[in-house]
């Protein structure tokens, strides 16, 4: 199969992480819109134009189906994006709520960014939700600096919960941090690869485009993605 995959920047190659390690034998094509990030504070009409360019390149790949890696689009404009397009799409969020609804977890606590906690998606959870929004994380994630008295800032913010949901795709980042000072977290990729059922076929093949390639760059994804890819610098014509 040919597997899109986007994100605002690097966080959705934790997801496709999650996608090569359960369907190693697909062609993945990830478009990474760094040049644009963040995208937790831009406006939906914003939000649908940037995704637009990018699932239109993705198609001019033929791809087969698209993951929206990326939290902020899938709890913002999932469904106009689903009834615009005409191919398979599957968002990041909704797996994370419906398994949340079938757990026994009762305190849920809500890691994302603004526009997401804005979208109010999370309180379809049928649990007691404390929801925090981390503006501040994404850029400092993306340029490799020093994100932990940020996130401590943020983490004092929730009361005792039972679990962390990382409701945004760069927060698994920081998951072993969260995982050391005793919380549970929820990788919404893992939640989503276990409910997708795809084909495999072929060999693995991973084409990485970003619309900025630098230094942090390289070194993200160097720590996140353990098999050969081919990187691209490829900026979307953003004219609306
Ligand atoms: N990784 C994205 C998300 O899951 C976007 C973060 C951002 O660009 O603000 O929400």
């Amino acid at each position: 199969m040919r597997i899109g995959v986007f994100d605002s920047g690097i966080g959705g190659l934790f997801v496709l992480k999650e996608l090569i390690n359960k369907y190693p034998n697909n062609t993945y094509y990830y478009f990474g819109d760094n040049i644009n990030i963040p995208y937790g504070t831009k406006s939906k009409y914003e939000l649908k134009i940037l995704s637009s360019k990018i699932i239109d390149f993705l198609i001019t790949k033929e791809v087969d189906i698209i993951v929206i890696a990326c939290g902020t689009i899938s709890s913002n404009i999932y469904l106009e994006l689903k009834e615009k397009y005409n191919l398979p799409i599957y968002d990041i969020i909704s797996p994370t709520i419906e398994y949340l609804n079938n757990s026994d977890y009762k305190a849920v606590g809500v890691l994302a960014t603004e526009m997401t906690i804005k979208s109010n998606i999370f309180n379809k959870i049928n649990k007691e939700i404390y929801q925090v929004p981390c503006p501040k994380l994404v850029n400092l994630i993306e340029n490799n600096l020093d994100y932990q008295t940020i996130l401590d800032e943020y983490l004092k913010k929730l009361p005792k919960v039972d679990v962390i949901v990382l409701g945004c795709t760069h927060y698994p980042f920081f998951e072993d941090y969260l995982n050391k000072l005793n919380y549970k977290t929820i990788n919404m990729g893992k939640i989503l690869c276990k409910k997708l059922n795809l084909e495999n076929n072929k060999e693995l093949k991973v084409r990485l485009y970003f619309s900025k390639i630098n230094h942090d760059l390289i070194i993200n994804i160097d720590k996140i993605i353990k098999c050969d890819y081919q990187l691209e610098e490829l900026c979307l014509n953003y004219q609306k």
